[in-house]
């Protein structure tokens, strides 16, 4: 068994890599992380999914390629000039609502719950941790990937990236699987 991207990559992957290239944007997740958000939005029928972090949209992408029809996602990125590649690529998906705010102010200000929450962002990652982990329904599932050390971490990131997986990894309240795979992936589903 090989890791490997079954169901084939979705529609708009190679368009928004590219011009997430042509940004000189580097943050997009890796194609592994990406299948898993796929299979992971394809079992949240009626779901509604949180991503902090649309960056240019390929996770956002990868999301909507899994979601079911009646399942709804509302991706959030405090960057006009990346979130417009996702918005262009994207905008003909009804299910897709895009914002441009803080993802801490977002975190703060959220009603209702989340079924699954992508958090590729500093807002629900490294801080507001806890508003975004509180916004889970029964069953909902957080995920983190870049959790192992990337080229692109600024300097003095691998002991706040070490600290926050060994918080997520002693969450009460959650079951918890950490992957040594893809950047660096941890899934947390609350009981
Ligand atoms: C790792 S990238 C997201 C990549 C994207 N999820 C993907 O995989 O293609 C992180 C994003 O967080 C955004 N960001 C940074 N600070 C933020 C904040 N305070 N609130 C919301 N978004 C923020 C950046 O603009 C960037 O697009």
């Amino acid at each position: 068994m090989t890791s490997t991207v079954t169901g084939g990559l979705p529609p708009a992957y190679h368009r928004i890599l590219a011009r997430s290239q042509d940004l000189q944007f580097s943050m997009n997740s890796d194609v592994l992380t990406g299948t898993l958000l796929r299979s992971l939005a394809a079992s949240k029928p009626g779901g509604r999914i949180l991503e902090l972090g649309t960056g240019c949209g390929l996770s956002t992408c990868w999301l909507l390629d899994g979601m079911p029809s009646d399942a709804s996602l509302v991706s959030v990125d405090i960057d006009a000039t990346f979130q417009t590649v996702a918005r262009d690529e994207l905008r003909a998906d009804a299910r897709l609502t895009l914002v441009r705010q803080d993802g801490g102010d977002y975190l703060t200000d959220a009603s209702g719950s989340f079924d699954l929450i992508f958090a590729d962002a500093w807002p629900g990652k490294f801080s507001h941790l806890d508003e975004a982990l509180g916004l889970l329904a029964p069953g909902g599932i957080y995920l983190v990937d870049d959790m192992l050390p990337q080229p692109n971490w600024p300097a003095g990131h691998a002991p706040k990236a070490d600290a926050l997986a060994a918080h997520l990894q002693a969450l009460p309240g959650f079951a918890v699987t950490t992957f040594q795979w893809s950047t660096g992936v941890i899934v947390c589903v609350k009981r």
